[in-house]
């Protein structure tokens, strides 16, 4: 029988928690300057809105570090994740930061069991956040559920057509080639189509003891995921009663999810392909509001 996908991605989770720690993951430039946001934050702004007052809501928060820095946006903030150490690690960041943010500890789809229906401006979630979850039908619908009439949701997520890709190295010469150059030639790395693109019932299971942000081995390297492709983000939204009022693909990420293919823009800590970036749909923002 297959392990309970809860189980194994808590447990990994935990693990990463103090390989993150102890890689930096931003924490004390946070810290070093009340102002300062994390570079995922400083991303989103531009589309963020006037976050003055909102109650906000970030689901699978992790350590903390985008919560912190929507809260010195003004909101109130409450942050939930699985992991239990990555609630601990984000509520001694707040209290290190002086920050007042609430922090539960809760499975995404049991969220309205955890923190209320209804009682959210803004639910802000995204980042590696999505391909944990199983179901994106189930997750649009809590989503919906933990909001206020006409709140609003902003996610920004790898991309699925980035998550079903693998660096691969080209083994032929194409005949296209000739015609046009920027196609890869014998020998090259280049990212190839080889994980499911749509959800699938059955998740991928990775063996990965390295996380990014981290140099020290992960203790539970399993982990269970699931893509979903953007049509199917869409239509789940919709029919959980929201309408869409943004989508912009992006050419970076801020993780390095193609090892050795990528190159980190300093200025923005995000990584976009070395060559020809403009192949590849990295991440997506999405903006939505209730009907
Ligand atoms: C890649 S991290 C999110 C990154 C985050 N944006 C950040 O700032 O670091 C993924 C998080 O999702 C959480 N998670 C995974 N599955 C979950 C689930 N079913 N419900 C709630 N949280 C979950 C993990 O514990 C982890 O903290």
């Amino acid at each position: 029988m297959d392990p309970d996908y809860r189980v194994v991605n808590r447990a990994n989770w935990d693990a990463r928690v103090p390989v993150h720690l102890a890689g930096g993951y931003g924490i004390d430039a946070l810290l070093a300057d009340p102002a300062a946001l994390s570079d995922v934050v400083r991303f989103d702004r531009p589309r963020l809105g006037d976050l003055t007052g909102l109650d906000v809501v970030h689901l699978q928060c992790h350590l903390g570090t985008d919560t912190l820095s929507l809260a010195r946006l003004g909101a109130r903030v409450t942050g939930l994740d699985l992991s239990g150490e990555s609630i601990r690690a984000a509520r001694a960041l707040a209290a290190r930061a002086g920050a007042s943010i609430d922090y539960v500890r809760s499975d995404v789809y049991d969220a309205v069991g955890a923190l209320g229906a209804g009682c959210f401006d803004l639910v802000y979630t995204g980042i590696g956040a999505l391909c944990w979850l199983p179901s994106i039908a189930g997750w649009a619908r809590v989503v919906a559920a933990l909001l206020k009439p006409s709140g609003r949701l902003f996610v920004r997520e790898g991309h699925p057509v980035l998550n079903s890709l693998l660096g691969m190295t080209v083994a032929d010469e194409h005949p296209d080639r000739a015609q046009q150059p920027w196609i890869s030639g014998p020998g090259q790395a280049t990212p190839a189509l080889e994980l499911p693109y749509f959800e699938q019932a059955q998740p991928l299971q990775w063996r990965d003891a390295v996380t990014y942000g981290g140099e020290e081995e992960v203790a539970s390297p399993l982990m269970v995921e699931w893509n979903h492709g953007l049509g199917e983000i869409v239509t789940a939204l919709l029919e959980a009663g929201f309408e869409l009022t943004g989508l912009h693909e992006h050419d970076s990420v801020p993780w390095e999810a193609l090892p050795g293919l990528m190159s980190l823009d300093d200025a923005t800590g995000e990584y976009r392909l070395t060559q020809r970036p403009e192949r590849l749909p990295a991440t997506f923002t999405l903006t939505a509001r209730l009907r």
